[in-house]
């Protein structure tokens, strides 16, 4: 039979093979009573073929052997007119579409469907089953081979049908509740007529074993029929912990916790884990008990056990013990803080419930009024330094005193001071030590500063400052001492003391130039002294000369002229100032004529005569007389005669003045004699003439003699003290010029024939300096009256000899040599009736 079926199949291929019309439509088609079927429909004829004739729809179609046709009832008839109601053809010969639609089936249209194709030269018979059924068919479900819980799933639901006339939907539900599908289709085509809805989720372990179902509505009133699944999702075991009597336990009591499995798709395997605070606990049982808790037991527990899924765990559950403080402390356990600032000591504790008292100490001892938690300070005082203890109290009783806080308060150095080490009394330039004291310091002082730096730098102050030589004007001295922060101390005054400082004289009367007996003061003075008690003094020339603050001199003179300073003393030192130069002003004085080359000069020679004389300031004019009292014009300090004439002779004085006055000198004698040549002329012009002469001048002898003594002792009187001059007095007789140079043999003098004589030495001033001056033994000769003195030697050799003649006086006269002390020494008066010899160097 199945071999005659083959066989016959493979006939089949072969007509089809060589048959020129290929017709598509699905195989099978499903309705029920009182829907519509719609058959997609749709064939190609091959080339060759030009026409195509005739189509024919038969229900149930029979070949009739003999007539070489097909029996059946024609649902459609291409060439026949005649209409069944219910049957509408849908195709298109131009476009190759052969669809039939059958409205309001019913189950007798179930069979088979046979579509007759003619063409001139072929004719094809293709077949599909109709399965019309009284009601509506399930739709069916697909679901994947294996859910599992969390991996996402995609189901569909389909059915065979599909038809627009007659519009079915599919709805899904899971678990009774309606969940909208992701995806819907209707499909009529040659190959599938179908309707489908695809479902998209997660499923998780809550899904199993739940329902899920696929519905088919005819519009949204009509309920037509419904699939149901029953969801099986694999998971991991689902377990709670049950705590019996409950959570909350006293210390020594017991509890007992059971790990519950709600859930486990496939069965639990293997044993129970069991967990405290993650960490796991040597138990393998599903129920853990816990006797005689203590406090340390409390914590969160929780539960683990395996299946074919993995690993599930529980919830943790917190057990409470209720447990009195314990491990109380207070924290920070050391703080170190500056005062003032705010701090919290906070008392912790492990406790259940939380302890509602607390108590605090302050080194042993109970602080009143402190029964909070925390212990804060909001300006935290040195007072407050020290150990803090603490004490909790819950409902379930007192705990143990905690272990000891240290609250360590710091402040700056208090009661800085400087004090001085060194003695009580600091001069200038001494060492000086001072110390930087202080009375309290948390911490303790670790640095000092000094102010001022005085010169030495010291790199780490300490609390002694030495310094090596205290200046006289140090500024007070002071010190930080220093820890967390600087504290000063007052500055402390060193009062040195010191020499007085800035002397100086000061001219007090006359305000500008002092002049010869004017009123004069100076004044010393000094800038500053400490002590403030002086004494004052002052030197002349390098010689104390006065002591007192002042120096007046009611009249001052020529002679106070000198280098003055003033020193200012005081307990410490003595200070000198500048040496001061006082000069006195005053009007020429000893004034006096000098003679060059000398006082006896032959004529025609060249005589200078110059007027010296002391003045300050020096003389600015000077006038000369001659002996009748003429002033003689045009000459200033030296009036120069040359050549002089033996008319010239006579007696010369100069007067000088400056600003302050005027002085005169004595006169001075100049003897001019006549040169050889005028006495020779002379003689030959009257020798009798002379002898007349002479007789008068022997009269006029006494008188002249008598004269010339009175002027000179006058003169000599006028004779300034301290003169740089000597002076021999002697009684001599004028030898006659003819023993003496062959140009003294004759010459007129009046003088001359007075038998008087003058020589002047004179040394420069310089010479008159007492290291210069010797005194040569003076030699008494016991003579009656007659006493030669030898006055002068030069210490250079220059000897100046006594001018007394070799041979005896031959007169009654005394010959005196004499020198005159240049000092204050008065003189002895001059005697009468004696000669002056002066000697000229
Ligand atoms: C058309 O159909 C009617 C009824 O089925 C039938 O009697 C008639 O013979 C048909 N006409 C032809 C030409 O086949
Ligand atoms: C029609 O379909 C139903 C269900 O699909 C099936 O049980 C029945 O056997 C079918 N009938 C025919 C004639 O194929
Ligand atoms: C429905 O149609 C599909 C595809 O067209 C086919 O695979 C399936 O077997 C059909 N189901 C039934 C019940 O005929
Ligand atoms: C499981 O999934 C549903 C819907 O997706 C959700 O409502 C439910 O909370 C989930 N249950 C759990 C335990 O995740
Ligand atoms: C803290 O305050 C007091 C009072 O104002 C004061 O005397 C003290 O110096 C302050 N301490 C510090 C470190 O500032
Ligand atoms: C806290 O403890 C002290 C000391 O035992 C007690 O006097 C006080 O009443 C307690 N306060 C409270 C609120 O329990
Ligand atoms: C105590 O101080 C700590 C830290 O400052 C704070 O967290 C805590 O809340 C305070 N406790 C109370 C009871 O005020
Ligand atoms: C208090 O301290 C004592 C001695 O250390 C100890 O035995 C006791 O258990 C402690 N009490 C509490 C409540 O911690
Ligand atoms: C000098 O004169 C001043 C003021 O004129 C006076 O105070 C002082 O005593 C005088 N000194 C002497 C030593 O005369």
């Amino acid at each position: 039979m199945s071999l005659l079926h083959l066989s016959f199949l493979a006939v089949g291929f072969l007509v089809l093979g060589l048959c020129h019309i290929d017709v598509r439509q699905p195989a099978v088609l499903y309705a029920w009573e009182g829907t519509c079927v719609q058959i997609p429909c749709s064939y190609n004829v091959l080339s060759g073929i030009k026409k195509l004739d005739h189509f024919i729809w038969y229900h149930n179609p029979q070949y009739d052997d003999e007539n070489k046709r097909f029996d059946g009832t024609v649902l459609f008839d291409m060439s026949n007119s005649s209409k069944n109601k219910r049957i509408q053809f849908l195709g298109q010969l131009s476009k190759g579409s052969c669809s039939l639609l059958i409205h309001r089936v019913q189950v007798s249209d179930s069979g088979e469907l046979g579509l007759r194709i003619m063409t001139p030269s072929e004719k094809w018979m293709a077949r599909v089953q109709l399965n019309v059924t009284e009601s509506a068919p399930q739709p069916h479900i697909q679901l994947p081979p294996r859910l599992q819980e969390l991996q996402e799933v995609t189901v569909t639901c389909f059915l065979n049908y599909s038809c627009p006339n007659y519009p079915v939907s599919l709805l899904w539900f899971l678990d009774g509740q309606k969940v909208p599908a992701q995806v819907e289709n209707s499909f009529i085509e040659t190959e599938k007529v179908l309707t489908e809805s695809k479902f998209t989720f997660i499923p998780n372990w809550t899904h199993h074993g739940k329902k899920l179902s696929c519905q088919l509505w005819h519009t949204d009133e009509q309920r037509l029929s419904e699939k149901i699944v029953w969801l099986d999702v694999k998971h991991t075991p689902k377990i709670t912990i049950e705590a019996s009597p409950h959570l909350e336990v006293k210390e020594g009591g017991s509890v007992t916790l059971r790990c519950l499995v709600q859930s486990s798709n496939p069965d639990v395997e293997g044993s129970f884990l069991w967990f405290k605070d993650q960490k796991k606990i040597k138990n393998w049982d599903e129920i853990l008990t816990l006797s005689n808790v203590n406090w340390q037991q409390a914590g969160n527990y929780h539960c683990e056990a395996n299946n074919e899924m993995g690993r599930g765990r529980s919830e943790p559950v917190h057990l409470q013990v209720l447990y009195s403080p314990r491990l109380s402390r207070v924290l920070p356990a050391d703080i170190s803080v500056t005062e003032n600032k705010t701090v919290q000591l906070m008392c912790v504790t492990a406790a259940y419930p939380p302890p509602t008292n607390y108590t605090w100490y302050q080194d042993e001892k109970l602080m009143l009024g402190e029964t909070k938690q925390n212990l804060s300070f909001q300006e935290v005082n040195r007072q407050q330094s020290g150990q803090y203890t603490c004490l909790a109290e819950n409902s379930e009783g007192w705990g143990n005193i905690s272990e000891r806080a240290r609250l360590d308060v710091q402040y700056p150095p208090t009661g800085v001071t400087v004090t001085i080490r060194s003695q009580t009394l600091i001069r200038e330039g001494d060492s000086v030590t001072l110390s930087c004291s202080y009375e309290q310091s948390n911490p303790t002082v670790s640095r000092y500063i000094w102010r001022p730096q005085f010169s030495q730098r010291v790199r780490y102050p300490s609390n002694v400052l030495t310094i090596q030589s205290i200046p006289w004007n140090a500024e007070p001295v002071t010190c930080w001492a220093c820890n967390i922060d600087c504290s000063q101390a007052a500055p402390v005054n060193l009062d040195v003391q010191y020499a007085p400082r800035d002397v100086k004289i000061i001219l007090a009367t006359p305000k500008s130039d002092i002049r010869s007996g004017d009123q004069v003061q100076l004044r010393c003075d000094f800038s500053s002294s400490r002590p403030r008690n002086v004494r004052y003094s002052w030197t002349q020339n390098g010689k104390s000369f006065h002591e007192g603050r002042y120096l007046n001199w009611s009249s001052i003179s020529p002679e106070d002229s000198a280098l003055y300073s003033c020193s200012v003393t005081n307990s410490i030192g003595q200070t000198k100032s500048q040496e001061w130069d006082l000069k006195v002003q005053y009007a020429p004085r000893h004034l006096r004529v000098s003679i060059v080359p000398g006082d006896v000069v032959m004529e025609k020679t060249s005589v200078v005569l110059t007027c010296e004389a002391d003045a300050n300031p020096a003389i600015d004019l000077y006038t000369w007389f001659d002996w009748k009292g003429q002033k003689i014009d045009n000459y200033g300090q030296k009036l120069a005669l040359r050549p002089v004439m033996t008319h010239q002779s006579g007696a010369y004085w100069c007067q000088g003045a400056n600003k302050l006055g005027t002085g005169k000198s004595g006169p001075a004698t100049l003897t001019v004699y006549y040169s050889p040549e005028t006495i020779g002329k002379r003689t030959a012009l009257g020798l009798g003439v002379c002898l007349a002469l002479v007789l008068l001048v022997l009269l006029g002898f006494q008188f002249v003699r008598c004269w010339r003594k009175m002027r000179e002792e006058q003169a000599f009187q006028e004779r300034p003290r301290g003169q740089g001059s000597f002076f021999v007095r002697k009684k001599k007789i004028r030898r006659p010029h003819t023993t003496a140079a062959p140009q003294s043999l004759g010459y007129y003098n009046p003088a001359l024939e007075e038998r008087i004589d003058y020589a002047t030495l004179q040394f420069p001033d310089r010479v008159l300096s007492p290291r210069y001056l010797e005194t040569s033994p003076v030699s008494l000769q016991t003579e009656d009256q007659s006493v030669t003195y030898s006055v002068l030697q030069k210490p250079s050799g220059g000897d100046y000899e006594n001018v007394m003649p070799q041979a005896p006086p031959e007169d009654e006269g005394l010959h005196y040599s004499e020198l005159i002390h240049f000092g204050e020494r008065a003189r002895p008066p001059a005697q009468e009736g004696v000669e002056y010899v002066t000697l000229k160097h």
